[in-house]
């Protein structure tokens, strides 16, 4: 083994030999640390190494694990393919321990083994957590460790169902000799416990600690060595909580799932429409419930503008929280175009409330609304909901889905719902019932509709 250094990024792994007060790969500063590059020869051998035909290889289709939280399954796109390594990214005091802690408990519960190792809190300490959910599991092995081999070693013993070790930065491999947490450490963790998983065919969970920013020897550049990666987050002032896949090689990405952080742990929201518009204001002006989609389900949000006149003679402000802002830009000037409006002294908030991100075209119309019904100090009816694309002549195209928007509508009580015109005509031999629909060709026809 060699005992060359070199300076490697820690947040994309980029190597140096000198070092830079600026990556050049990744463009985030003062990243790069010294550490020995030692050389490990990959041994990724899990079946013989030479050439199959196609047609031998028997049928792919992977038996899923269940996890106790249904929300869960239907982010890893039905539950956990044995053998797969899952990460689960976020900041830390999000409640990945949490979940994982709820995650093992539900398969202890169904006499699965499970071995959750921590090299981040003492036994009593999980323990402590563990009586806050509600842990009686008998068969939840706890083991507090931070060298990897050892770790490794007692995990082939046990031989468990699922396997968890949080977190990917406490730990260390003792074949390399740099810190726990640089990336050559959080990378051979993950490659070691990869095989793990494979070669036992256990279901594997990783938690790994990111910042905002994505830095701290991030698991960013883990991404492609797992199979499927979850990022957890949310605001620390809000309690709800979202998980998100953001790689999965065994199911699709864009799904998401809600949490609450409560005092007896994480609990699923499984009507997020629900709990989005929960406090939506009524008769206020500036704010519409827009028909959405995020991942397989339907989703309904509300979409708040505020237009107040620039103070001095600076540059009018326009901010966007939670909508693309590129995209806000150019229906602000379809807006002032094709309706006539002008607001060149004025600046412009856009937020979806509840700090929710959505990036659909069919929330373009939501958008336009929101803004014009600002501008005309008219509220929009509560119980009116809006879907639609709106293209740079102020055409509203149709959107993929319009049934299962509007039956989200419909069971939350919208009464109205407008939606482009060239969705209405496939719709028209199915019934939703109470729900009155009307379909528009372009943005002025929707405001004579409204206003
Ligand atoms: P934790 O799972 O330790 O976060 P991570 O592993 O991502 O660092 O979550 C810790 C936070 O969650 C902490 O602020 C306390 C809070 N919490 C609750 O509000 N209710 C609970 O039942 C538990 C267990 C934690
Ligand atoms: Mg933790």
């Amino acid at each position: 083994m060699k005992n060359k250094t070199a300076f490697i990024c820690q947040n994309c792994g980029f190597h140096s030999p000198k070092w830079l007060g600026r990556c050049p790969s990744c463009g985030e500063w003062s990243t790069l640390i010294e550490e020995i590059e030692e050389e490990i020869i990959a041994e990724y051998s899990f079946a013989p190494s030479k050439p199959i035909l196609y047609e031998e290889i028997k049928e792919a289709k992977k038996k899923r694990v269940k996890t106790g939280i249904e929300e869960l399954n239907r982010v890893l796109g039905g539950g956990i393919v044995p053998g797969s390594l899952v990460l689960i990214g976020g900041e830390p005091g999000i409640g990945k321990s949490t979940l994982l802690l709820q995650v093992s408990r539900d398969f202890a519960s169904r006499a699965e083994k499970v071995l959750y190792v921590s090299g981040e809190e003492s036994l009593e300490q999980i323990k402590l957590r563990g009586e806050r959910l509600g842990l009686k599991g008998e068969k939840l092995y706890l083991l507090a460790e931070t060298n990897l081999e050892r770790i490794i070693s007692q995990a082939e013993k046990l031989n468990p169902q699922i396997f968890v070790l949080d977190s990917v930065q406490s730990v260390y491999s003792s074949k390399l000799s740099s810190t726990p947490g640089t990336i050559s450490q959080v990378r051979e963790v993950t490659n070691q416990v990869f095989r793990f998983a494979k070669k036992n065919g256990v279901c594997s969970f990783l938690i790994g600690h990111i910042t905002k920013e994505g830095s701290l020897a991030g698991p960013k550049s883990l991404e492609h060595i797992v199979d499927v990666v979850l990022y957890f987050e949310g605001e620390r002032d809000h309690s709800y909580r979202v998980l998100r896949a953001l790689k999965n090689r065994f199911g699709p990405i864009s799904e998401l799932a809600i949490f609450e952080m409560g005092s007896r742990g994480l609990q699923a929201i499984s009507n997020p429409s629900a709990f989005f518009l929960k406090e939506r204001p009524t008769d206020e002006t500036g704010s519409v419930v827009v028909c959405t989609f995020r991942g397989s389900r339907p989703l309904l949000a509300e979409i708040q503008a505020l237009v107040s006149s620039t103070l001095f003679t600076g540059n009018p402000r326009r901010m966007t929280v939670g909508l693309d802002h590129f995209r806000a830009a150019m229906l602000l000037a379809i807006i002032e175009k094709k309706l006539g409006f002008s607001f060149a002294g004025e600046d412009i908030y856009l937020n979806v409330a509840g700090g929710l991100a959505i990036d659909e075209p069919a929330t373009d119309l939501g958008v336009v609304m929101a803004v014009v019904s600002c501008l005309k100090n008219k509220a929009i009816p509560p119980d009116v909901s809006v879907f639609g694309e709106v293209g740079l002549s102020g055409e509203i195209r149709s959107v993929g889905q319009p049934l299962a928007r509007l039956k989200e509508a419909s069971s939350l009580g919208f009464k109205t719902v407008i939606l482009p015109k060239g969705n209405l005509s496939h719709l028209e031999r199915e019934n939703i019932p109470g729900i009155n629909l009307m379909g528009v060709k372009n943005v002025k026809e929707a405001l004579t509709i409204i206003f």
